[in-house]
């Protein structure tokens, strides 16, 4: 059986990369597998939030991914505090872990040298998320290639306890987005579009509006000659138009530039695509946001569906590892 696990943060804003590059897939993958998607707030907690913040971008985030097409009678889609099963079994795996494996993360090496407060949290946070894909069996965990040394050190430990105690965890396996679903800052072409501040004129954002859009496309940065030619190497800002263009309408970057000649026409168009494509997820997210109590219920329902198997998971590792039963 394939069951396939996810997580997204609550921190920033969802831009046309997580969309391109994670959600669709997500959409997709709901159809074809036993799909369970979480809102890791406990993640986010690795770097000191505002209270009210937090709840707010939590709940916003769950109502994005619902209004993207998660449609939570065929997945489940839950927040991961909800479930505490997350916070015991990240303490099992704390203890697995091996503390020079923690300190060869390089997202922990990163992150702790750019930051002035670096919480213990932060340093064994991939043992968190080694317990939040090992207490599904998720056989397949569809992430950015930044998290690939994370999927690989949850694989290490799943298999060390399962040596020391007995088989009691599924080994999972990391699996990436297709190629060209990479979706670049429109600014700066050759980095990746990322999570910023509002406003950023590189990075789309999935709830900004048309006009937004249409300014920040317009703006992209391109290149002093005319030609409009997919070459990521040689043409990053139009390849990057391109690619987003193809995505936005099922298209390949190649067919994309099919008609082309100015870049005026190539902006226009890829404005108009973009804003086409988040049309409906704009109207969707406007109706659930109108109505908290709906996503908190949803939020109810993914969170029993995920805490029964949550449970049976953490029953058994408890036991392997020699934990009194509680009664
Ligand atoms: P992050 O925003 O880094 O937390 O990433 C959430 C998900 O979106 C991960 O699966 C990333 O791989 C994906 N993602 C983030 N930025 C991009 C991008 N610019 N292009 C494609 N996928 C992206
Ligand atoms: N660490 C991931 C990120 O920063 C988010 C995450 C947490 C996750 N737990 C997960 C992703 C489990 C996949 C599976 O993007």
């Amino acid at each position: 059986m394939t069951r396939v696990f996810s997580g997204i943060k609550p921190t920033g804003n969802v831009h046309l990369g997580n969309l391109l590059g994670a959600l669709v897939h997500w959409v997709d993958d709901q159809h074809r597998a036993d799909s369970i998607y979480c809102v890791v707030d406990l993640h986010a907690l690795t770097v000191p939030q505002d209270p009210a913040e937090l709840r707010e971008t939590t709940v916003r985030l769950a109502q994005l991914l619902l209004a993207v097409g998660l449609d939570p009678e065929v997945c489940t889609l839950f927040v991961q505090s909800h479930v505490s099963a997350h916070s015991e079994l990240a303490w099992l795996m704390e203890c697995t872990a091996a503390f020079g494996e923690l300190s060869r993360m390089t997202q922990f090496k990163d992150k702790s040298a750019k930051s002035g407060f670096v919480s213990g949290g932060l340093f064994t946070y991939p043992a968190l998320m080694a317990a939040d894909i090992l207490l599904y069996d998720a056989t397949h965990v569809p992430v950015g290639d930044d998290q690939r040394q994370h999927v690989e050190l949850t694989r290490d430990l799943a298999e060390r306890f399962n040596a020391r105690y007995g088989a009691t965890f599924v080994i999972p396996e990391a699996t990436y987005p297709r190629a060209g679903a990479r979706v670049m800052d429109l600014q700066d072409p050759t980095s990746k579009m990322s999570k910023s501040e509002d406003g950023a004129p590189g990075t789309i954002l999935v709830l900004d509006d048309p006009k937004a859009i249409e300014k920040k496309i317009k703006r992209a940065v391109t290149d002093t000659e005319v030609e409009v030619r997919y070459d990521v190497a040689a043409k990053p800002g139009v390849s990057n138009l391109l690619s987003i263009l193809g995505a936005a309408t099922g298209r390949t970057p190649d067919e994309a530039a099919v008609g082309y000649t100015q870049y005026g026409p190539l902006k226009a168009d890829t404005a108009a695509a973009v804003i086409e494509l988040l049309a409906p997820v704009q109207a969707r997210f406007a109706e659930l946001a109108a109505d908290p109590g709906e996503t908190q219920r949803l939020l109810a329902v993914g969170a029993a569906k995920a805490r029964e198997l949550a449970d049976a998971t953490l029953a058994r590792a408890r036991d392997q590892i020699g934990l009194l039963p509680p009664g």
